[in-house]
């Protein structure tokens, strides 16, 4: 099932960041399938890692983005990030001392903030560099090829 969909309400007009985000809309939806499947804990465990990593990895993305653009609202971005980052792995802590598992609950909270990140604080971002007319691209490393979990 879907728990949210790509769509061109989604997108920004930056491809690299547009990219990351359908990727991590795509490693959102495993999850939720995993989560639906009734898959076993180390599946469901290992499926919120790639998630996590790949958070990761996109935040960076996005923060050298504003870095080498200058970016006034830098600093309350990347706290955004920060706590999203937290938060996460707080749960997937709980979730491995089994006094927590993925929930329904837990699959909005995700679906929502990603959201809700996109739509304001990152469209925000993409509309301040856009209209400046030139902005410069950070350089990401190849990104590793993530084996896919069979759901
Ligand atoms: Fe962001």
């Amino acid at each position: 099932m879907t728990l949210i969909s790509w769509g061109p309400s989604l997108e920004l007009g930056i491809a690299l960041i547009d990219e990351q985000h359908q990727r991590l809309i795509f490693l959102l939806n495993r999850l939720n399938d995993a989560m639906l499947a009734g898959h076993s804990k180390e599946v469901v465990h290992d499926v919120l890692e790639q998630l996590i990593d790949y958070t990761q990895y996109h935040f960076s993305t996005e923060e050298q983005l504003m870095k080498l653009n200058h970016y006034q609202a830098e600093d309350s971005h990347c706290l955004e990030h920060q706590r999203f980052i937290d938060d996460v792995q707080a749960f997937q802590r709980q979730c491995t001392a089994g006094q927590e598992r993925i929930s329904i609950d837990i699959m909005m909270f995700l679906r929502d903030w990603l959201a809700r990140h996109i739509l304001h604080t990152d469209k925000k971002l993409a509309d301040t560099l856009q209209a400046s007319g030139t902005f410069i691209l950070p350089t990401m490393q190849q990104e590793a090829q993530q084996e896919i979990i069979p759901c």
